[in-house]
């Protein structure tokens, strides 16, 4: 039995604050629908903490949003996006609150936290869970909605363009998707198409990010043809709970921001030696002092403390991180907690303009899976959110703009597996990932250094190829779809790397320890065209 095609006005992957803020914003009447590759609620939007940055108290303004944010990003932010981005704060979040957004509240108004890097208090928030609260405000809002469409378990393969189908103009028409429960690859075309695929914070091994942050739509976009930019720029948050049994536990910066301190094992503290901000200097200053203070003193960790600060005020601002920690035999109104830097956050990705749109007609992508301008270097804590919600409403207007054009669906294959079986060796699949995340690790992280990026890239080659040759023999399953895409990202991060001579924001080389002087470029990698269907390398 072939398997459905299905055909909507409006197709958007992913489910996060980027893609269900866009699918909010556009017309109700519209056939929308949103695919997620896990579970609806499963991405990073979910699991972020600290808040969102918007300028609403009346001692803030906006220009001091924007020097914050060009100074985190190292001068490399483009001003005009920054000012874009800081001028919308307010207006999205009043209209997640007329959504019913429980934004904590202090005097009638949404209470407001501090963050590393912010000139003032600016970050609103629902305690310390404020993505989990998103999440269920918008998808409670989405699943409202009669003419969306929401369906988990579907992992898009790759972007099905006209270009790839043998027509000489480029546009996006849909995608090739793996429907999980069914097992087979099902096409979904559409009159647009939108990449809001999140991160791909997992290329490292040791992340803050929840399992399906492997880039994907960076890596489909790049294979479609799409340029990508900065992508040197991963950003590593400071404190990740140092504690095997929780894998991954961000302990939000707005600990740091209410108080909390980090220490050495005897207790001194260490973050005024290396900027005058302290514990509240930009999030590349922190995790690289305390990768330092970790090598200078060969330490596993170093200690965040709060327990300064009365129980009450601690167990009230930070409800969830308290259970957490208890859970694992660490009381915070007590005692420090270990902590260790972990890759948190892809400032770079697939390059947009002002509307989300990609270099590819009719395909936009919004939200951490692009590159705005936004973060430059190195993005300001609690600015991701602010874009996912910025640029989801602008994509929705521009298409809405444009729903008069007229525009037809061709012809598209249907999946071709003739040419596969089953796999016989899924241990490839899963010894690939380790490597590949290890090698990034070891290679690509918080400092780095020429001759470990050769080292990395020769090694990504490597994987590079037997994974291709992997995907071109054997049908595809969930994991490999990921590792396909994670290995293509890494591949991105290292050759961006080596390009940028010298050391901005996020990317320390020792090689090249200081930025160059002048008006710092963004890094842009250009994609060959792709091969059209039927071809060995096509899908
Ligand atoms: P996500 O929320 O990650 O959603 C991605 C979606 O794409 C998911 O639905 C996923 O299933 C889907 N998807 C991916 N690949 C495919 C595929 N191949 N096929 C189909 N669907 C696919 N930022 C802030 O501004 N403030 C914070 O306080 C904050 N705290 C954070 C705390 C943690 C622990 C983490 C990990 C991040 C935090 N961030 C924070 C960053 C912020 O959460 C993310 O950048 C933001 O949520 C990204 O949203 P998104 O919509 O772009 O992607
Ligand atoms: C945090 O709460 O520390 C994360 C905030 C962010 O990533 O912007």
């Amino acid at each position: 039995m072939k398997p459905p095609r299905n055909t909507f006005d409006v197709l958007i992957l992913g489910s996060g604050a980027a893609g269900l803020s866009c699918a909010l914003n556009l017309p109700a009447g519209l056939r929308v629908a949103v695919l997620a590759k896990n579970g609806i609620d499963e991405g990073n939007t979910q699991w972020a903490q600290g808040g969102i940055a918007a300028v609403l108290d009346p001692g803030d303004d906006v220009e001091s949003h924007i020097e914050d944010t060009l100074d985190a990003g190292a001068a490399l932010p483009d001003r005009d996006v920054v000012t874009r981005v800081a001028s919308e704060g307010a207006e999205v979040i009043a209209w997640l609150e007329r959504l019913g957004m429980p934004f904590t509240r202090e005097n009638g108004k949404p209470h407001l936290t501090r963050e590393g890097g912010h000139s003032h208090r600016r970050v609103v928030h629902a305690q310390d869970a404020t993505g989990a609260a998103l999440e269920t405000t918008l998808l409670k809002t989405a699943r409202a909605r009669k003419t969306l469409t929401l369906l988990d378990d579907h992992t898009a393969i790759d972007l099905i363009t006209t270009r790839r189908l043998g027509e000489h103009e480029n546009r996006c028409v849909g995608v090739y998707a793996l429907n999980r429960d069914s097992g087979h690859v099902e096409v979904f075309l559409a009159r647009f198409v939108v990449l809001a695929t999140g991160g791909a914070s997992k290329v490292y091994l040791y992340t803050t990010n929840p399992d399906g942050s492997t880039g994907d739509g960076i890596a489909m976009a790049w294979r479609a043809g799409c340029r990508v930019a900065n992508m040197e720029f991963i950003q590593f948050h400071p404190t990740c709970l140092y504690e095997p049994r929780a894998k991954t536990y961000l302990i939000t910066e707005a600990v740091r921001g209410e108080g909390g301190r980090l220490l050495l094992p005897d207790g001194t503290p260490f973050m005024h030696r290396y900027d005058p901000r302290g514990e509240l200097a930009p999030r590349d200053i922190v995790a690289r002092a305390i990768d330092h203070e970790m090598k200078r003193l060969g330490l596993d960790c170093v200690y965040l403390d709060i327990s300064h600060k009365p129980a009450e005020f601690v167990k009230s601002h930070f409800p969830t991180i308290h259970a957490r920690c208890l859970e694992y035999g660490y009381d915070i109104t007590r005692q420090p907690i270990p902590v260790v830097p972990a890759a948190h956050y892809t400032c770079g990705g697939v390059m947009v303009d002002a509307h989300g749109r990609t270099d590819i007609d009719r395909l936009y992508a919004i939200g951490e899976v692009s590159h705005t301008g936004l973060h430059g270097a190195n993005r300001l804590a609690s600015n991701s959110l602010l874009e996912c919600l910025v640029y989801g409403r602008a994509a929705a207007q521009d298409i809405t703009a444009r729903l008069q054009e007229p525009v037809t669906l061709p012809d598209v294959p249907e999946w071709d597996e003739s040419q596969v079986t089953d796999s016989d060796e899924e241990v490839i699949v899963s010894h690939n990932w380790h490597e590949l995340r290890q090698t990034m690790w070891d290679y690509v992280g918080i400092v780095r250094t020429s001759k470990r990026l050769e080292r990395a890239l020769n090694r990504i080659d490597l994987l590079k190829r037997e994974i291709d040759e992997y995907y071109g023999n054997f049908r595809v399953t969930h994991n490999l779809i990921e590792l396909r895409n994670l290995v293509v990202v890494a591949e991105l991060i290292v050759r961006s790397a080596m390009a940028r001579k010298e050391s901005r924001g996020l990317h320390y080389i020792l090689d090249y320890p200081e930025p160059k002087p002048g008006k710092p470029e963004n890094t842009v990698l250009t994609p060959e065209p792709p091969p059209p269907y039927g071809h060995p390398d096509g899908a």
